[in-house]
C-alpha cells in the first residue's frame, strides 16, 4: 500500500476548492493499492469530504487541539474535526512548531487525543538546514519520535520533512531520505508494539510529479506529503497515479 496525502495549507476559497475538487475527480480512479488524502483548511473540510464521499479519498484536518472542547479561541478538537468528516489530522507540521510554538509535550497530548476520537495522526517530524549542518538530524528525529513513549502503541503515520526541503524546491537526496527512513522505522520498532503492525513514513518537501517516481523507488518510502505540488488538481491526480 502506498499514501499520498495533499496538504493544503492556508490555500484556496470555496469556489477554487469545488473547482479543484470536479477537475481531481474527472481524472481519478480508486485503486486498492493507493490510500489517497486530502487535508483542507477547516472552513473546506465538510464540502470537501462530501465531494469525496463515495470516492475514497479521506479528508484529514492540518491540527487539532488535545482537548474535546473548551475556552480555547481559534482552535478546533479532534472531536470538531471527526464530526465535519476528517478521518484522520496532520499533528506536528514544522510549520506549526516553527510559526505557533507547538512543542513535544503538546504534541504528545494530540497524539493521544487523536487516537481517542478515532482521527489517524500523521506525524510530521524532520530537521532545519541548521540542524543537518550541524550533524543532529538523527538526534532530532529521535526525540520528535519520542513522544510516541508517553502516548503508548497507536496506529500512526509518520511523515519525514526535512524543513528545509519545503517549499523551497530543494529535495532532498535519496541517500538523505534513506538514511532517516530507516531510523524513523527503527524507532518506531523500539516504541511501538509489534501488533500496531508496520507505520508507513511518508517523505515530504518539494515532491513533484517530475521526482515522486524516484521517490517511490525508495524501499522505505511509503509515499508522499504534498504542499504545493497538491494545489494543482492536474499534478495531484498525477501523484496518485504514480503511486499506484
Ligand atoms: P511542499 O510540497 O510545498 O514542499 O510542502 C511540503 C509540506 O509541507 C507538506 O506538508
Amino acid at each position: 500500500m502506498r499514501f499520498v496525502v495533499a496538504n493544503w495549507k492556508m490555500n484556496f476559497l470555496s469556489d477554487q476548492a469545488r473547482d479543484f475538487c470536479e477537475a481531481f475527480l474527472a481524472d481519478y480512479t480508486a485503486s486498492p493499492s493507493v490510500t489517497t488524502a486530502i487535508a483542507p483548511p477547516f472552513h473546506l473540510i465538510r464540502p470537501v469530504a462530501d465531494s469525496f464521499r463515495s470516492r475514497q479519498v479521506r479528508v484529514f484536518g492540518q491540527n487539532g487541539h488535545a482537548d474535546p472542547k473548551g475556552a480555547f479561541t481559534g482552535e478546533i478538537s479532534m472531536a470538531q474535526l471527526q464530526d465535519v468528516g476528517c478521518s484522520g489530522v496532520i499533528l506536528g507540521h514544522s510549520e506549526r512548531r516553527q510559526l505557533f510554538g507547538e512543542t513535544d509535550e503538546a504534541l504528545a497530548a494530540k497524539v493521544k487525543a487523536a487516537r481517542d476520537w478515532n482521527l489517524l495522526p500523521l506525524l510530521c517530524v524532520g530537521e532545519t538546514l541548521e540542524e543537518r549542518q550541524r550533524g543532529q538530524t538523527l538526534d532530532v528525529l529521535d526525540r520528535q519520535l519520542s513522544i510516541l513513549a508517553r502516548t503508548g502503541p497507536t496506529p500512526l503515520w509518520v511523515a519525514y520533512e526535512p524543513v528545509w526541503a519545503i517549499g523551497t524546491g530543494l529535495r532532498a537526496e535519496v541517500a538523505q531520505i534513506r538514511e532517516a527512513h530507516a531510523f524513523i522505522q527503527a524507532k518506531l520498532r523500539t516504541l511501538m508494539a509489534p501488533n500496531i503492525g508496520p507505520v508507513p513514513v511518508l517523505y515530504g518537501g518539494s515532491v513533484t510529479p517530475e521526482n515522486f517516481p524516484e521517490l517511490l523507488d525508495i524501499p522505505e518510502v511509503a509515499g508522499g506529503l504534498v504542499g504545493g505540488a497538491s494545489l494543482d488538481p492536474a499534478k495531484f491526480a498525477t501523484l496518485v497515479k504514480q503511486a499506484g
